[in-house]
Parts: structure tokens; C-alpha cells; sequence
């Protein structure tokens, strides 16, 4: 296989000796390894190998670079109470990044390449998982148009990548309760466009609104309905959620929102576990801001409380602005069957290797 690879990257040798476990952030950390694989203009993806981790060389005229044909997914490792490796429902990542893939005409990686890739990139750079409780380790599986290509068409060929890094909260201030801009300027995703698919175009969409949010001193921006504004739809990067009284709501999948693990993991729980009367429904904003409480869900995020939201007219305070009871029982839930401190009664757990 001719392999994209430009730069190897210095690994360092004693990587628990070496690593500021208690300082980990939700960033960059070069590991050892990554997985890459190729698919051919018959679309079929070859079985692929590790190399070092390190920078890649693409056409300048290559689908992704041009017209944003790619995807990604965001999942985690983590080292257990029991001292071993586990993912959390991984297969459901690998079924999305399908759909996600056909969504952009990307040749669909099948699933148990996707989980081979991820845990042999995981097994490889298994020093990089934090220890229990200070962090996981990130795996970004992506697939990208790399052939190629000048007219607006799917590139001739494609790669598919994972890379992994050592992580800790994606909000810099942890899980303090964010501060949240509600915007009427931007929309993330159009009715029937590609907001429910984990595609790059989405992303970018979001990093201008995003900027101006974080240059007024909020953590993130709510986004509305493109058709009327009047629902609210997503978090730049999570899903979100509202509850008055023993309600909880979150906006239905009606094909702009992304169908998040954690999302569907939260409104499982809650119904099983809290027996809340969980609503897949359309959430308006004047519900979202008369909450008891609310919260956005997410791989990256986990369960984080919102404790204020801003409109351009006003601020509003969520609740008493502290994190909320079932906020706070709904992430400790979901950490507890992540750390298998708590009993995986639903088979969310796949050991690495098992
Ligand atoms: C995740 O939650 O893993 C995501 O992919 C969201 C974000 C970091 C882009």
C-alpha cells in the first residue's frame, strides 16, 4: 500500500512517567501509531495497517480538501476500575459513521473494519490511556475523499483513518455549569441537509458563530431551526436537553439533528433508571429557557449542565444555575458504567481484545 505518510513523530518512550495525567486537556497529544486504509475507484476498502502517527500528503485537488467530502466520529477508550481498556458502545459509532459515509457518497466502511481499526490503533498506543478517572483516550475515526477531483463530483478514491490522543474535559472550565449564546444569525444545519451526519461541512458551519460566542465570554452557541427559528436544535458540538418537572425533552431526529450515542444513552437511562417521561419531541427555546434544568450530551462532552443561556435580549439563569439533580445523576451513571464502577447491566461495555 503507498502510505500517506510525510513525517514520523518522536514517541516518547516512558509515556506514563512522562504524561501530566492531572493536566490533561481536550487537545492534540502526538501518540504512537495510527490506522490507515485505502479504498480504490471500485470502492472497496483494503484491509489496511498501523504506522507511526504523523503528518500525511494529499493532492491539493483531493475531494476533502476541496469540496469537504468527509466524515469523522468521536469515541473514547478508557482504562477501567478493573485496570483494563473498555469502549462504550462502540458498534454504535461504527453503524453512524456507515450512514454517515453513504450520506456524502464516501464508499461506506464496514463496520467490523471500523472496529478492528479501533481497537488495534487502541491495543497499539495503549501506554496513552489515562489511568482510571484522570481522563480517556480519544479516537477520531475519519474518511475522507482523497483522490483527486476538480468538478463538483465524489473523489476517485478514499482513505480512512483513525488517530487517538490523550484526553481530559472538552470544556476548559471542566463540568462547571457552561454559559451559553443562543443565536438567530447562524443556522448549523438545513432541513434535509447533512445535519444528521457526522460530516465535516458541519463543523466548519459552526466555528464562525462559535468565535463571536467565545469573543463575548460564552462557551458555546445554542442553534435554532433553519424553517422558523422558533426550536432549538443542537450545541455546536453535543445534543441538547431540557427538564421541567419529571419531563425530559431533546429535539427529535427529523434530519437535522445528530443522533448522538449519548444522547441515546441519556434518554435511556432516564426512562429505565429515573423513570422520566422522555420526550423525542420538538423543543421550543422558550422551553429550553424556562427549564428546571438542562444539559448537552455528547462523546467529547459527556453530560455537561448549562447554567445560563443569553438571547440577544436578555440572560437567562437555568434552574438555580448550578447543576441540576438529574444532570448531575445522568452523568454520574454514564461515568460509573464507563469506569465499571457501576454494573454494565445493558451491555454497553466491550473490553478491548474481548
Ligand atoms: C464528540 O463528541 O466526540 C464529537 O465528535 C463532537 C466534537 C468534539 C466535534
Amino acid at each position: 500500500m503507498e502510505t500517506l505518510l510525510e513525517n514520523d513523530v518522536m514517541i516518547d518512550e516512558n509515556i506514563s512517567q512522562i504524561m501530566d495525567w492531572d493536566s490533561l486537556t481536550f487537545s492534540i497529544y502526538p501518540t504512537k501509531s495510527m490506522f490507515i486504509a485505502e479504498c480504490d475507484e471500485n470502492g472497496e476498502w483494503r484491509t489496511g495497517n498501523l504506522v507511526p502517527y504523523g503528518d500525511i500528503k494529499l493532492s491539493p485537488a483531493a475531494g476533502v480538501l476541496n469540496y469537504g467530502q468527509g466524515v469523522f466520529e468521536g469515541v473514547k477508550a478508557f482504562r477501567s476500575s478493573k485496570d483494563r481498556i473498555v469502549f462504550f458502545r462502540l458498534e454504535k459509532n461504527a453503524e453512524r459513521f456507515y450512514t454517515s459515509c453513504e450520506r456524502v457518497c464516501i464508499p461506506p466502511v464496514p463496520v467490523e473494519l471500523f472496529m478492528k481499526a479501533v481497537e488495534n490503533v487502541v491495543k497499539d498506543n495503549s501506554d496513552y490511556v489515562p489511568p482510571n478517572g484522570k481522563g480517556s483516550l480519544y479516537i477520531r475515526p475519519v474518511a475522507w475523499g482523497t483522490g483527486p477531483v476538480l468538478g463538483v463530483k465524489p473523489a476517485p478514491s478514499y482513505t480512512f483513518l483513525v488517530y487517538v490522543s490523550p484526553v481530559g474535559p472538552y470544556f476548559k472550565n471542566g463540568v462547571k455549569p457552561l454559559n451559553l449564546k443562543v443565536t438567530n444569525r447562524y443556522h448549523r444545519a438545513a432541513p434535509k441537509g447533512i445535519g444528521n451526519a457526522k460530516a465535516i461541512g458541519n463543523y466548519s458551519a459552526s466555528l464562525y458563530p462559535r468565535k463571536l460566542a467565545i469573543n463575548e465570554g460564552f462557551d458555546e452557541v445554542i442553534y435554532l431551526n433553519a424553517a422558523d427559528e422558533n426550536l432549538v436544535e443542537e450545541v455546536g458540538s453535543a445534543n441538547l436537553f431540557a427538564l421541567k418537572g419529571n419531563v425530559l425533552k431533546t429535539p427529535r431526529l427529523a434530519g437535522s439533528i445528530l443522533p448522538g450515542v449519548t444522547r441515546n444513552s441519556a434518554l435511556f437511562l432516564a426512562k429505565e433508571e429515573l423513570g422520566l417521561d422522555v420526550q423525542e419531541t420538538d423543543l421550543t427555546l422558550d422551553e429550553l429557557l424556562n427549564a428546571d434544568e438542562a444539559f448537552c450530551t455528547g462523546t467529547a462532552v459527556v453530560i455537561s449542565p448549562i447554567g445560563r443561556i443569553s438571547t440577544d435580549d436578555a440572560p437567562y439563569v437555568i434552574g438555580d444555575g448550578n447543576t441540576g439533580k438529574v444532570t448531575s445523576q445522568l452523568r454520574e451513571m454514564i461515568l460509573g458504567i464507563q469506569s465499571e464502577t457501576t454494573k454494565d447491566k445493558f451491555g454497553w461495555i466491550k473490553p478491548l481484545n474481548s
